[in-house]
């Protein structure tokens, strides 16, 4: 028996904005007085925009002078930013070996899912031209909780009407990570760092199904179920 779903992040594993995400914050937080450098953008990996400011405001030392509407004032600006930013995101920007993959799977009729906490997911998405390659997207302003709750891979799974033992999910955040462990999904990491993954990989070069295949025989899980 092999897995019936594989369910994608879409920032740094279909295509990487991590950079653009950057820009955008450095450019708002800089406005308040607040600088940020790359090393702690990296901790806003797999985090979302409110979570990602308040982390920002909390770092600068100004937290408690920002109330509700003066946050979604900066979030929004923040946002405005990046979407500017993502103006020229084509097909181009999408990560290697990840058309492949989704084209691989899709062939052998295994469920392909996307779990961003990324409120422009679906124009990201229509952007890179994957829309359709996709047979379930997470709506991430339904959620009530963020990675690392489950919550996202969960939903994804339901959508997809497939038990989450019966899937992997693929992540370069820990939140993220995190969040499929707790899931009861496999969890697939990409990039140096992460903890608790199911197996690392270096870059989405190395993905394809044969791997994916092995890694899943290897599961405790997978082994049950074919018992
Ligand atoms: C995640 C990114 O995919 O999306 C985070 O890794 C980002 O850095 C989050 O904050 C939310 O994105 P958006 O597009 O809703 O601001
Ligand atoms: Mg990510």
């Amino acid at each position: 028996m092999t897995f019936a779903a594989v369910i994608f992040d879409l920032d740094g594993v279909i295509t990487d904005t991590a950079h653009l995400h950057f820009q955008a914050w450095q450019a708002t937080a800089a406005g308040i007085g607040i600088a940020i450098d790359a090393a702690f953008n990296a901790q806003l990996k797999g985090i979302s925009r409110m979570d990602s400011l308040e982390r920002i405001l909390q770092h600068g030392g100004k937290a408690a002078y920002y109330d509700a509407a003066a946050r979604a004032r900066l979030a929004a600006e923040k946002n405005a930013r990046y979407v500017e930013l993502l103006a020229g995101l084509d097909r181009r920007a999408i990560l290697p070996g990840i058309s492949e993959l989704l084209e691989a799977l899709a062939q052998r009729g295994i469920a392909i899912g996307l779990a961003s906490v990324s409120l422009n997911a679906p124009a990201i998405l229509a952007a890179l031209g994957l829309t359709s390659r996709f047979n379930y997207c997470v709506d991430a302003s339904r959620l009530r909780r963020t990675k690392p709750d489950p919550e996202i891979f969960l939903t994804a799974c339901a959508g997809l009407q497939v038990a989450p033992a019966q899937a992997i999910g693929i992540e370069d955040a820990q939140a993220g990570i995190d969040a499929i462990n707790a899931s009861g999904m496999c969890s697939v990491g990409i990039g140096s760092g992460l903890q608790g993954a199911g197996l690392v990989l270096d870059s989405t070069a190395e993905l394809n199904v044969p791997l994916l295949q092995a890694f899943w025989s290897t599961q405790p899980r997978a082994i049950a179920q074919v018992n």
